[in-house]
């Protein structure tokens, strides 16, 4: 038997005549497909092919408002809210955790947006700087800095802002910091801010002036 002979007869796959009948199968019916079907494969395929690249969708709440994601699960929440969501309030100081600028706050507790990945977040609900007020409807922490004078260039202030507020509701939670003398009756005072305060660095020192802005929010002005 010669080369030709060879290809004419044997070089057809095994699988050709199931693949062929699968083809016309799927070709016979596409026309049929519904719409709405079709949406759904599509949705698959765009789901499998955000698989394929490893990436994972993330469902967030950010500052009231449903958002969905795709993302490499290595994308820490500070960069999926930075570099995904436009949301450029929060600062990266250190990306370490030591500085506090990327101050969020999830589900009503603040954290380091730099030490926590995305996908860890999926469901929560998140609150940045743009989400406590806006230049025209200021929350009260930030009206009072802006009255105190609680910055000067003004990079770690998302983040003490957030973490302000959400140190207010601590305190008001009876959850006790490593200077609190009475376990049983938590109460505000400037040490308990100044300790409370002191995982958000501020290199321009404007310390003496946020503490009197979080006093003044909290009436003890
Ligand atoms: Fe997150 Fe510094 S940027 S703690
Ligand atoms: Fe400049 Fe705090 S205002 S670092």
């Amino acid at each position: 038997m010669d080369r030709h002979d060879r290809n004419d007869d044997t070089d057809h796959h095994p699988g050709d005549a199931i693949r062929m009948s699968r083809r016309a199968v799927l070709g016979a019916g596409a026309a049929a497909v519904p719409v709405g079907a079709m949406a759904r494969q599509a949705r698959r395929d765009d789901a499998g092919r955000s698989a394929d690249r490893g990436h994972i969708d993330v469902a967030m709440k950010v500052n009231g408002k449903d958002v969905r994601l795709s993302l490499d699960p290595r994308t820490t929440l500070l960069d999926a809210l930075r570099e995904h969501l436009r949301l450029t309030g929060s600062k990266k100081g250190c990306d370490h955790g030591q500085c506090g600028a990327c101050t969020v706050i999830v589900e009503g507790r603040r954290i380091n947006a730099c030490l926590t990945l995305a996908v860890m977040h999926d469901g929560d609900a998140v609150t940045t700087i743009e989400g406590l007020g806006t230049p025209e409807r200021m929350h009260p922490m930030q009206r009072a800095f802006v009255t105190h004078d609680g910055y000067q260039c003004g990079y770690c202030t998302p983040g003490q802002i957030c973490a302000a507020v959400a140190m207010l509701d601590e305190i008001e939670a009876g959850v006790p910091s490593h200077v609190t003398r009475d376990l049983e009756a938590v109460a505000f005072s400037d040490d308990e801010v100044r300790e409370r305060m002191s995982g958000n660095i501020c290199r321009c020192a404007a310390y003496p002036n946020i503490v009197a802005a979080i006093r003044d929010v909290q009436g003890e002005g």
